[in-house]
């Protein structure tokens, strides 16, 4: 059985995850708004992702016999100034996202939950890729500048990303 610490912990994760699709969403609606339709398709994947994250630690208090708590989630940012700016505050939210990992896997340490310990290892690993992608995006889009070629071409490119196997499989 999870322990009340940890199980209240990962019902607050489940709305940070939730937030982020949410957040990741907001982002698919702009970006379909500027006619960047690839953008708009690598949120919609990033932002699917984000539901599965919720679900794992959905299901992880289930299984371990807790209470699932679904809280309010806040309203996302509607627009962004660029798309640079959009990726950007992605990688701010992925940064954020990774210290609330390490924090649960601190408790878990505290509280000798080893089940939640090994669940834990999946999303230090996913952070580390979350972040990494969020910023070759910003990165991409630092150099194409004010191109609107560039920009043309970093939409086709986005647009070819595909689900990542793990969440596709869920
Ligand atoms: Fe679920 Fe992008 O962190």
């Amino acid at each position: 059985m999870i322990g009340k610490r940890m199980q209240d912990a990962m019902n607050e994760q489940i709305k940070h995850e939730l937030e982020s699709a949410y957040l990741y969403l907001a982002m698919v609606a702009h970006f379909r708004a500027e006619s960047l339709d690839g953008m708009a398709q690598w949120m919609t994947l990033q932002s699917q992702e984000e539901v599965a994250h919720a679900m794992r630690f959905f299901n992880h208090i289930d299984e371990r016999d807790g209470q699932v708590e679904l809280k309010a989630l806040s309203q996302p940012q509607k627009e962004w100034a660029s798309p640079l700016e959009a990726f950007q505050a992605a990688y701010e939210h992925e940064r954020f996202i990774t210290e609330k990992i390490n924090d649960l896997v601190k408790l878990a340490s505290e509280e000798g939950d080893h089940a939640a310990g090994i669940m834990l290892q999946w999303f230090i690993t996913e952070q580390v890729e979350e972040e990494d992608s969020t910023k070759k995006v910003v990165d991409l889009l630092e150099r194409i500048g004010d191109s609107g070629h560039g920009l043309i071409m970093a939409d086709r490119e986005l647009g070819t990303r595909s689900a990542a196997p793990a969440e596709s499989e869920e």
